[in-house]
């Protein structure tokens, strides 16, 4: 203690000290610009500075948002009887299979997109730690994400995930909960991970719609998505009637129905309404989801911290609102047991949120 604080008087007068103090644990890697605390993180810095220039062109777009699918499409791969590797990239290596499963639709778009940089860096990084790479990777752009956890480690995939593990749109709370649950979710955590939807958008639900957001903000990681999509629903942005669809409130948004029946339940509809207007609750309970997920069916102890490699994403500046054209009594409140933040209401004419511009 008093050592530390010796120093620091210390260091403000004779920086030149620093060099006397043992070296820690650190390692400079031999780019000579990077530092890493493991030095088998070392190779991933230029893989990293690739996709944030090269893939995501430093932006919360559709690149971005196709990233953070993958994650949740290859991850969730894996059950306790039925089998798969879970967090392996068993989603593009295997996509002959993987992309036959209905729930992957659009997964082909997002393997065009993500898979020659995968393809790119396989001599580097292995296709499981490479999608886990990608996804912390997409948040760093996207204000009010958080950093997540990036670990190392995850060995080849041997095998296509077997079918009906992936969530649809149309499947039921119930359902939602149990295929959670069986890998390790609580619902807590199930409506914690739904933040990503904040920085989302659909390509297929309506296909006459390619690329319609999922809240007002989706090139921002807020909790704008809880509101929106607990206002009353009354439009449909494109032609509606489609499975996995329903109503909407914004113009140029499309709901899920799985969205909208996770933020009306018994089961979750409080736990939805607790991330309204409360940014540092979804950073960290989506963060440590994020990670947990990146971990299915994956042997935890055998991977490498390489958590140094993740820049901090941007932070969140704005603010959560009513939006303009609504006043709170558009709100369907669900949660029977506290009220819904009082909000203010965004002045102006009612949002016609535009699609989001297509890899
Ligand atoms: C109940 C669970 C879930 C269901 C039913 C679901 C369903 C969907 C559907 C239907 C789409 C639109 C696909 C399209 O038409 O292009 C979508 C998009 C998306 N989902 Fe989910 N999802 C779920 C959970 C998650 C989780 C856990 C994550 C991430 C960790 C995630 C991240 C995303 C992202 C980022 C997009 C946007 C993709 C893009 O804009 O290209 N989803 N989801
Ligand atoms: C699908 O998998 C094959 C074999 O692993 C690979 O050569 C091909 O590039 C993959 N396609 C996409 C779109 O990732």
């Amino acid at each position: 203690m008093g050592f530390k604080k010796g120093l620091s008087t210390l260091l403000f007068a004779v920086p030149v000290v620093f060099g006397l103090v043992p070296p820690q644990k650190r390692a400079t890697c031999p780019d000579g610009v990077n530092s890493a605390a493991n030095a088998e993180c070392c190779s991933l810095f230029q893989v990293r500075d690739d996709l944030l220039n090269n893939l995501f062109e430093n932006q919360c777009g559709d690149e971005a948002h196709a990233a953070l699918r993958l994650v949740f499409h290859d991850a969730i791969g894996f059950d306790p009887k039925a089998g798969g590797g879970g967090a392996d990239g068993s989603i593009a290596i295997f996509n002959a299979t993987e992309l036959t499963f209905p729930a992957n639709a659009g997964i082909d778009d997002v393997l065009d997109v993500v898979g020659p940089f995968l393809q790119k860096w396989e001599h580097v990084i292995s296709p499981g730690d490479f999608i886990q790479l990608a996804g912390v990777l997409s948040l760093v752009n996207c204000p009010g994400a958080p950093k997540v956890k990036f670990a190392i480690g995850r060995p080849q995939p041997k095998a296509a995930s077997p079918p009906d593990l992936v969530p649809n749109p149309f499947d039921s709370v119930p359902t939602i909960l149990s295929r959670f649950g069986s890998v390790g979710f609580s619902p807590e955590e199930v409506v914690a991970l739904l933040a990503s939807h904040s920085a989302a958008g659909a390509d297929d639900v309506d296909p006459s719609i390619p690329g319609t957001p999922f809240d007002s903000t989706p090139a921002v990681f807020d909790t704008q998505f809880f509101v929106d999509v607990q206002m009353r629903g009354t439009i449909f942005t494109g032609t509606g009637g489609n499975q996995g669809e329903v109503e909407s409130s914004i113009q140029g948004t499309l709901r899920l129905q799985s969205d909208h029946e996770l933020a009306r339940d018994s089961a979750t509809s409080c736990i939805w309404q607790s991330f309204v207007n409360n940014q540092a609750k979804v950073q960290s309970e989506f963060g440590a989801a994020l990670f947990k997920l990146s971990l299915l069916g994956q042997n935890s102890a055998s991977l490498i911290d390489c958590s140094d490699v993740i820049p901090q994403p941007l932070p969140f500046t704005g603010s959560v609102t009513i939006p303009p054209g609504f006043t709170h009594s558009d709100v369907e409140q669900a949660c029977a047991t506290s009220p819904f933040p009082n909000l203010p209401i965004q002045p102006g004419p009612p949002l016609v949120v535009p699609p989001i511009p297509q890899a």
